[in-house]
């Protein structure tokens, strides 16, 4: 069976073709990030007016990518929610126009589903092989801690009551002028700072339950900004030069990936070991994180639990993962 999957809940149009579930034929992204990197953020109205623009020669790019005719397609699939509502409708008028017109049945996709699902399509990295599995769906909009039963089948076990972790590193790297989108540049940055430098609150990480919550975390981080980067308190003491300055946001960004890893990676295997499943798997744009995988790994072998993650190209948003779930959903 071939699935067109189609994905615009956020800054990035993506198409791309799926059989069987897990073969990925092609999957086509056209990023908005240079485009918003300006703005320090996603401008919502800008994004859809985007998504319009390409979605046409995005799904003709992965038709002709995975050598198929769009008479061979079986079914659509597309992302419904959550999302930013503009930039889904414009994505969900394409799927709707097609399946019309193709006389294919449409199937409407939960975003964070969909990033769960993305463990499972066929990649250079090794696949669950089972369920049940717990899955944390890490991503700009969501945190989340789940027990997956079958593709289509969770129980929601844990989630953020404020901030999302990507949203936390997003805001962070604002703080710091390292640009958008955060999370990697905050990893860049990292790579030479000092993770020990600032000992940086880990929220909840004993809360007895498995929610988070990262805003006071950002909130930690900018009184420690405040207090000790020239840029922002221009009294600090006249030999404070750039040079020093550079290496303090190094420490902060290191700092910072290690307490929000810290508590994502404890938690999640906190739950894993409670509900005594041996396979953790880990998504959404923040599980492209090194550090994130490092730990989690290890962490993981020392508890006996398998940790999973997808193929970089299929951490962030993207339509395979989208057309993958779309395959199960009709099975
Ligand atoms: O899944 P995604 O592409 O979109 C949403 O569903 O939100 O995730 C985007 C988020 C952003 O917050 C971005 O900063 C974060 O994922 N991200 C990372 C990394 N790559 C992307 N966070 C930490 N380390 C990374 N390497
Ligand atoms: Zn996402």
């Amino acid at each position: 069976m071939l699935v067109l999957g189609i994905e615009t809940s956020c800054d990035e149009t993506s198409v791309a073709v799926v059989k069987d579930g897990t073969e990925v034929l092609s999957s086509v992204q056209h990023s908005q990030v240079k485009f918003h990197e300006k703005y320090g953020g996603v401008v919502p109205e800008l994004g859809a007016r985007m998504h319009v623009e390409n979605i046409g020669h995005v799904y003709n790019s992965a038709l002709e990518t995975a050598d198929i005719s769009y008479k061979n397609i079986d079914l659509v699939a597309v992302t419904t929610e959550p999302g930013l509502a503009p930039a889904l409708n414009c994505g969900v008028a394409f799927a709707k126009g097609l399946s019309a017109s193709l006389r294919k049945p449409l199937v409407k996709i939960n975003h964070i589903m969909a990033h769960a699902y993305s463990l499972y399509l066929k990649q250079a990295l090794p696949t669950p092989k089972k369920y049940p599995i717990v899955v944390l769906t890490v991503s700009g909009g969501h945190t989340q801690l789940s027990i997956f039963e079958s593709p289509t089948e969770c129980k929601v076990v844990g989630r953020t009551v404020d901030d999302s972790a990507g949203e936390c590193f997003d805001k962070v790297a604002r703080m710091l002028n390292l640009g958008y989108p955060g999370g990697p540049a905050i990893e860049k940055a990292a790579i030479e700072g000092d993770e020990f430098a600032v000992d940086f609150p880990r929220p909840m990480l004993n809360s007895g339950d498995y929610n988070f919550s990262f805003s006071g975390l950002k909130t930690a981080v900018l009184y420690h900004i405040r207090d000790t980067l020239k840029v922002f308190n221009p009294a600090i003491s006249e030999d404070y030069t750039s040079e020093i300055e550079r290496f303090a946001t190094y420490d902060i960004a290191a700092s910072l990936q290690s307490a929000i890893v810290d508590v994502l990676v404890e938690k999640s295997i906190d739950l894993a070991k409670e509900m005594k499943i041996t396979q953790l798997g880990i998504a959404g744009g923040v599980s492209a994180n090194t550090k994130l995988r490092e730990i989690a790994i290890r962490r993981g072998s020392e508890s006996g639990i398998d940790v999973f993650f997808p193929e970089l190209k299929y951490c962030t948003d993207n339509a395979a993962m989208v057309a993958g779930l779309g395959y199960h959903c009709v099975k």
